[in-house]
């Protein structure tokens, strides 16, 4: 068993200065959770009371159904992987990784044994011998991996792992991530500021602001109906347009809503004197401008509710100066005053 589970979970640095608010979260056996949210929301201090680095100041964690109130770090069976490797530099490779079980006082063969198995999964055979510094970034990282797979931790924390490389590196070590994850079977959290890396990973996305969780759900769900407003402006790339309801008011709004929310591929864009569609809702507005990017182009709309942003997959590009922006009623999303989403 090695569900996480957080109980009310609260730390404070400088009393009265919560960093995270009584936050209740249940991280699935096996599965791969991703805590998401901007920078300094509290996503590292998290992942340290979890793996006993820092102290909660109240609530509990649980591993396996197991208060960790009084375990040592080293005593908790996970393994925590960073963004700056943390490798040891006069260390080998294999020293790196070697280093932990010998710790753990796993006999000599077995080491071997794991040592070599792992590394060939990370295809790091040809490596062994280097030292950090003779290592290009990507490869410190697959060892700062292999190092925490040798110890067979119940689960891999992993704190913002990929930020250090480059893009191309970024999106590789990615996948690969994924295949160890499907490989492995083991509970891993994984923390980034990164909405596509938390998207195309994890099984499961904890949005976080401010020391809270504002939303838990697949990435799918996470999109589509968004918890909130926070939610909705964060994920997405570009985010949701968010418009307030007065700019269309006479369309009939769902009760109490303050703000409608539609993803740039919802909107689409006609000739300013086409006809609209039956079910929709509609905004005219001038072009402001047109952003081709392959596959796809973004035509932002000035329009009296504001900048509206469109996506158009493989389409003639949009030329016309005027346009109109038409929504289905059944893709908008609704939100109050206070921001919450409001289901219809
Ligand atoms: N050791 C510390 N002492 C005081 N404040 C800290 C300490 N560590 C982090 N913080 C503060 O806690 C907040 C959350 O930090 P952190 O967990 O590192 O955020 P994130 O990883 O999401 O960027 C920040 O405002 C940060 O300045
Ligand atoms: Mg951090």
């Amino acid at each position: 068993m090695s569900e996480i589970e957080l109980r009310n979970v609260c730390k404070e640095y400088k009393k009265g200065y919560p960093i995270i608010h009584e936050m209740s979260l249940t991280l699935k056996e096996g599965g791969f959770s991703v805590l998401l949210g901007p920078s300094g929301c509290g996503k590292s201090t998290l992942l340290r009371i979890i793996a006993g680095l820092d102290r909660e100041t109240g609530g509990d964690v649980l591993i396996g159904g197991k208060s960790m109130k009084n375990v040592l770090p080293q005593d908790r069976e996970i393994a925590m992987v960073f963004q700056n490797y943390a490798l040891y530099p006069s260390m080998t490779a294999r020293e790196n990784m070697e280093f932990g079980l010998k710790n753990m006082k796993i006999p000599k063969n077995e080491r071997e044994i794991r040592i070599s198995r792992i590394s060939k999964m990370l295809g790091l055979e040809g490596h062994m011998k280097s030292k950090p510094h003779q290592l290009s970034g990507g490869q410190c990282q697959r060892v700062a991996l292999a190092r925490a797979i040798v110890k067979e931790p119940k689960a891999f924390l992993m704190d913002e792992p990929l930020s250090n490389l480059d893009a191309k590196l970024r999106a590789q070590i990615r996948r690969e991530l994924i295949e160890l994850h499907n490989k492995l079977g083991t509970t891993f959290v994984y923390v980034t500021h990164d909405q596509v890396e938390a998207m195309s990973m994890g099984s499961e996305v904890i949005v976080l602001e401010g020391g809270k969780a504002r939303q838990q759900a697949s990435p799918d769900e996470v999109y589509a109906n968004p918890a909130d407003l926070f939610v909705a402006k964060f994920i997405g790339a570009p985010p949701m347009n968010i418009v307030d309801v007065s700019a269309l008011s006479k369309f009939g709004v769902a009760p109490k809503a303050e703000f409608i929310g539609f993803r740039p591929e919802k909107a689409m864009i006609m000739d300013f004197s086409a006809t609209c569609p039956d079910g929709c809702v509609f905004l005219a507005g001038s072009v402001a401008a047109r952003e081709n990017l392959g596959d796809h182009s973004l035509i932002s709309i000035n329009t009296k509710a504001g900048m509206i942003i469109a996506k158009r997959f493989g389409e003639r590009a949009f030329s016309e100066e005027k346009a109109m922006v038409a929504v289905k009623r059944e893709d908008l999303k609704w939100f109050d005053e206070e921001g919450k989403s409001i289901r219809t």
